[in-house]
């Protein structure tokens, strides 16, 4: 099969196009025949060597840990997947190194759902690993964010923040977001009653402005300045959810929740993601689709931290 690996860490040009051996489904596993792979930040991050201390990996190395395809195969143990069905997956597994920029890919069944109905699978690709990392944070693991609130979301634009604002608008939530200028229609068009137009000045000043009791629920996505801004003007009682930084909670007594949640794979919530794409309310905002062989520009798009949605590497 022909997959990307690195050999070692570095720059996007450490990714390489290579013929190997097809993997086979081990117990408990199946066989995706992969259409698309999901790029996410982690994967650059990976290929710099930042997860070497917190996962082992095996060489050559195949990165990436979001996928929709199709199994090909499943191994024994396997009851409730079948060979022939669509399906998609947060595919972060123990050890890194049989990743989904490749042809095919063995995973846990646990960790395998079927994909949205009504999503085709070069969209679906891109929607497992952010949708579910918004899923979690606006959920009992993170905000437990209820109908009702207003939560200020840092970076509605996106990967993780354009899957963030059409859930949070699902589950009756008001949602002020922030993005850059060419952004903003963006952003309201998922759903967002507010975008802040973060290079225009303060974010505070206009959260400020439009949330004269105070903010009380926020969700960042941004990382170290944006984090500690955003919890540094919550309101007493209030909740904060970053997957970018963590804050420590010692330092914010006055606050509810301080936390960081780093997505865990859920095969639960795969299947409520695809039921709410499948019922309109949550789209894939694809903004590239590049052949496999183009990783490395995948990647190089993604460091410049303003790609808008998602990006896929189209496999099939
Ligand atoms: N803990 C976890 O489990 C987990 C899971 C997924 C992702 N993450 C992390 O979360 C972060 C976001 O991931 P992602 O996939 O959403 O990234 P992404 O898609 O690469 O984010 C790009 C977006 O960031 C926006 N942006 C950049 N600077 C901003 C700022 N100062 N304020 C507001 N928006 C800003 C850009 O919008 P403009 O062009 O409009 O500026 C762009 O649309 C990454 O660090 C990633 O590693 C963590």
């Amino acid at each position: 099969m022909r997959a990307v690996v690195i050999d070692q860490f570095g720059e996007p040009e450490v990714l390489q196009m290579r013929d190997l051996p097809a993997p086979s489904p081990a117990h408990g596993e199946v066989l995706v025949h992969v259409h698309s792979a999901g790029v996410n930040p982690v994967d650059y991050k990976t290929r710099r060597g930042l997860l070497a201390e917190r996962f082992p990996h095996t060489w050559p190395c195949i990165i990436g840990w979001d996928v929709a395809g199709v199994i090909e195969a499943v191994g024994s143990g396997v009851t409730d997947l079948r060979p022939g069905m669509a399906v998609y997956s947060y595919a972060r597994t123990a050890v890194i190194g049989r990743g989904c920029y490749a042809e095919q890919v063995a995973l846990p069944a646990a960790i395998v759902a079927p994909a949205p109905t009504s999503l085709n699978l070069t969209a679906a690709g891109g929607l497992a690993l952010a949708g579910l990392t918004a899923w979690q944070a606006l959920g009992d693991e993170g905000l437990a964010a209820q109908p009702g609130e207003t939560i200020l979301i840092q970076c509605g634009a996106g990967g993780v923040g354009a899957y963030a604002v059409q859930i949070a608008v699902a589950r009756g939530l008001r949602v002020i977001a922030t993005a850059g200028p060419h952004n903003q229609e963006f952003v309201r068009s998922l759903g967002a009653s507010e975008c802040i137009d973060y290079t225009a000045g303060p974010f505070e000043e206009t959260v400020a402005r439009l949330l004269p009791d105070g903010l009380r629920l926020a969700f960042d996505t941004v990382g170290p300045d944006a984090a500690q801004r955003t919890a540094d003007m919550l309101a007493p009682g209030g909740r904060f959810v970053s997957i970018a930084k963590t804050l420590d909670p010692a330092a914010y007594p006055h606050l509810a929740a301080v936390k960081y949640v780093f997505c865990e794979p859920n095969r639960g919530q795969l299947a409520e993601l695809a039921a709410l794409a499948d019922s309109g309310r949550l789209r894939v905002p694809l903004s590239e689709v590049l052949p496999l062989a183009e990783a490395a520009r995948a990647h190089a798009l993604l460091e410049t931290r303003h790609t808008r949605g998602k990006v896929v590497l189209a496999v099939r």
